[in-house]
């Protein structure tokens, strides 16, 4: 069975996109669950980044030749393809990472130790991945920012009542929260957050890497001070990412890293920088990722996220109906907003055990601990199998995941 939301194309049609998809494991056809660790690729992405380096690539922004100048309009399209794809301001409001955790790690230094004092806080989540930990961690260490973490509920949704509790002393400068759980599936609710940090005077980053993927951000209706995300998971290469920040905030900054590309002028006793955004983008950036990545936006625009939500909304519904009846299998958190993300647990085995077992009937999931360790803790759990969706995956890959589950149940029961 596929049922797709009416506004999609037809899943077939759109699967042939994905040359990747049509492979057989083991003689069994690929069921892919595991595109929030990294998405497929369509064939235009493929195509753009060959195209380039077939017919149209040099080093950017520093050459005088003709190469040059058309690698550099090519990569800087990027730029306005992301600020159109999330309502930017301005294309200067978008800076090029590697990732994320590039992202994030670029405003804990800059923002966090340039514009935060010491004594001031910054609030981050029980259900942060990692990389909205481990910089936070590293500034609260360095600089003598306290790191506060908001309580999640049982339901795997954000506490507001924490939240509200540790803005009250009016000492928090950034609340830095995930926009969608990597384990849970949980959409923050993102306005509701930014208003009340606001109210306290705090800026607000959100991770956006898995929401961006299912839903459109629209930075200037959030009213968002950061927004991070990056490129791997939206269909595009791995190695560029994206750092949102309104242009105030951007200009303030200190630069973090050094090097080409982010100077107006170097001698010895002193340099100076160049303007927004390159004074973040220190040498020589991911050139044919980027290009690769315009292709990605133009993708999901051509198939549109009202459709991409649809989508999603029908295989997630179908996902906790399916993957909750099998005896034995308990799926992680219940938010009433959450997407196509479900992680689970079989009762009596381990999550790694039915990772490698779902892979022997073709079908690829994540399990450990999603490099959220602190969640896993606070749900009392030391690892959950993930399946994750795709705007590719199909309602009958869900019936193919529930009926391995079922068998794998039996064995171990
Ligand atoms: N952050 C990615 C995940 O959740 C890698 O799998």
């Amino acid at each position: 069975m596929n049922v797709i939301a009416p506004v999609m194309r037809d899943i077939a049609s759109l699967r042939a996109d994905f040359p990747i998809l049509s492979q057989t494991v083991r003689g069994k056809p690929l069921v892919f669950l595991d595109s929030a660790a990294s998405a497929m690729k369509p064939r235009v992405v493929i195509d753009a980044m060959v195209t380039a380096m077939e017919t149209q690539y040099a080093n950017i922004h520093r050459g005088a030749h003709w190469m040059s100048e058309r690698t550099t309009e090519a990569f800087e399209a990027t730029r306005d393809s992301v600020a159109r794809l999330m309502n930017a301001r301005s294309r200067d409001e978008i800076v090029f990472t590697r990732n994320s955790t590039e992202a994030i790690n670029l405003i804990a230094h800059s923002y966090g130790r340039g514009i935060l004092k010491p004594g001031q806080a910054v609030v981050i989540s029980e259900m942060e991945h990692h990389s909205n930990i481990v910089p936070w961690q590293m500034l609260r260490d360095a600089h003598g920012i306290e790191l506060r973490v908001a309580a999640v509920t049982d339901a795997g949704e954000l506490d507001f009542d924490s939240l509200a509790g540790h803005l009250a002393d009016g000492k928090v400068g950034l609340v830095a929260i995930t926009h969608m759980s990597n384990v849970l599936g949980t959409y923050t609710l993102a306005e509701r957050i930014i208003a009340l940090a606001h109210a306290h005077g705090a800026k607000v980053m959100l991770d956006g890497s898995q929401a961006i993927v299912h839903r459109r951000i629209d930075v200037q209706a959030l009213d968002v001070d950061f927004y991070v995300w990056t490129g791997h998971k939206l269909y595009g290469p791995t190695g560029i990412g994206v750092l949102y920040g309104k242009a105030e905030l951007l200009e303030a900054m200190p630069p973090w890293m050094g090097g080409g590309d982010m100077i107006s002028s170097v001698s010895f006793e002193r340099s100076t920088w160049a303007r927004v955004p390159h004074k973040f983008e220190a040498g020589t950036p991911a050139i044919l990722e980027g290009i690769g990545l315009n292709a990605a936006i133009g993708y999901v625009e051509s198939i549109g996220y009202e459709a991409i939500a649809a989508h999603e909304a029908v295989l997630t519904e179908h996902a906790l109906a399916k993957v909750s009846a099998v005896e034995g299998v308990s799926v992680i958190g219940r938010a009433q907003d959450r997407g196509g993300v479900i992680s689970f647990t079989v009762a009596g085995a381990h999550a790694h055990d039915v990772a490698t077992l779902l892979d022997r009937s073709g079908i690829a999931v994540r399990a450990g601990h999603h490099c959220a360790e602190p969640l896993m803790r606070r749900l009392g759990l030391d690892s959950t199998a993930r399946a994750s969706f795709g705007l590719y995956t199909t309602v009958a890959e869900i019936d193919v995941l529930a009926e391995s589950l079922g068998r794998i149940r039996a064995f171990f029961a």
